[in-house]
């Protein structure tokens, strides 16, 4: 099997090594705009030698933000703001992607170092949220969010086929969906959070089709040969995870048919009383069966190994696709350059880092 610098073609599009950056948002854009920390950041994590770097979350709608700094992508200044950093991830040599999604019932809240709960209704930056059904998070996002009509739910549909144009055309290769994390797909995925009585509760298939729809009607606008992935929480720690783990292979088996390429696994954070076994890669197991039950390719985070002999030792046993890690890149932009150099690879600086950076490294010990 393949190992960590290995190249990963999937459709049209070909990684140069199996290293991800998952999306993290930033904070910092200006309604919805891309500004210079974002054009600082991504290029220099691109620069710093990943494969993939996906564009944090990316709000459709506007009630869709998770806060009022996140960036989206409802309107044109958005996707002009965006440019600059598609072209800063590309011209490092890294293939640029994006996560889209909406935060439903998690919306509206202070950016996490000014609180992370949800600003009060009335308050400057303070919107009306909308989910599934009018229940609360809780624990600090205790805003009861408003239900969803089926009018609401086609715009946000819209919404997201309309982002989905709008990532296309400013040339995003990977689209990730984020169906993840106690966000609005999420949300409606699970019993904890969806009690709708119409087609989109209830049952499981009820539960899914907010998903697949989406799902759906994204995959006819993004293009055959570039990458449609879904980050989708298949656990949440909290009862009845198996049948939450089944319903998810039922589901990512479905997008297959409909030409899902690739899967994120991640958790579902639907509710602030699961008990997550914080630990070094602890969703390792469920990546893995979801490989093995979906056949597509897949990636996970959450406390992956920063030891280069691990990460690169998960892909050859055919565990993980791709290695994704966010906070230690936050910590270290140039892991790939360290992980090339300690799986003494040849050419390490040249394979990874910039001829501005590679070329004195090499040089210079
Ligand atoms: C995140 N995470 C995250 N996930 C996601 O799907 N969309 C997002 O925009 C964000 N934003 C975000 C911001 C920041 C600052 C952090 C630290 C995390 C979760 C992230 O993608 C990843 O799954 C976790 O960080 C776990 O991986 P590590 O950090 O343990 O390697």
């Amino acid at each position: 099997m393949p190992g960590l610098f290995d190249p990963l073609a999937l459709k049209g599009v070909t990684l140069r090594n199996r290293i991800a950056v998952p999306p993290m948002c930033q904070y910092m854009a200006d309604e919805g705009r891309a500004t210079d920390w974002h054009r600082v950041h991504y290029g220099s994590l691109a620069r710093g030698g990943a494969g993939l770097v996906v564009v944090e979350a990316t709000a459709v709608s506007p009630e869709g933000r998770i806060t009022w700094a996140d960036l989206g992508l409802w309107n044109d200044a958005q996707a002009a703001a965006l440019e600059p950093v598609v072209a800063g991830i590309r011209s490092a040599g890294a293939v640029a992607g994006l996560q889209i999604g909406h935060a439903g019932r998690k919306a509206s809240a202070n950016r996490p170092w000014e609180g992370d709960d949800h600003i009060p209704l009335g308050q400057p930056n303070a919107w009306e949220t909308l989910a599934p059904s009018a229940a609360a998070f809780g624990k600090g996002l205790d805003r009861v969010p408003r239900a969803m009509t089926l009018e609401d739910i086609r715009r946000v549909q819209a919404d997201t086929v309309a982002a989905a144009v709008r990532a296309r055309d400013l040339g995003f290769q990977w689209l990730q969906l984020h169906m993840a994390h106690g966000y609005l797909a999420q949300a409606f995925f699970s019993p904890l959070v969806n009690a709708r009585t119409d087609a989109y509760g209830g049952s499981a298939e009820n539960r899914a089709r907010f998903l697949l729809e989406t799902f759906r009607a994204v995959r006819e606008v993004w293009p055959e040969d570039r990458v449609l992935n879904v980050r989708l929480g298949v656990v949440e720690f909290h009862g009845d995870d198996e049948a939450m783990f089944l319903e998810s292979v039922d589901l990512l088996n479905r997008m297959k048919d409909g030409g899902l390429d690739f899967v994120d696994v991640s958790m579902g954070f639907n509710t602030p009383d699961a008990q997550i076994p914080w630990g070094p890669g602890m969703l390792l197991p469920h990546a893995r069966r979801i490989r093995e039950a979906t056949g597509l390719p897949v990636g996970t985070s959450w406390n992956l190994s920063r030891d280069a002999r691990e990460a690169d030792a998960l892909l050859r046993e055919g565990q993980l696709d791709l290695y994704t890690l966010g906070r230690p890149f936050l910590d270290d932009p140039h892991w790939p350059f360290h992980a090339a150099r300690e799986l003494g690879l040849e050419d390490a600086a040249a394979r990874t880092l910039p001829p501005p950076y590679a070329h004195w490294i090499a040089r210079y010990r």
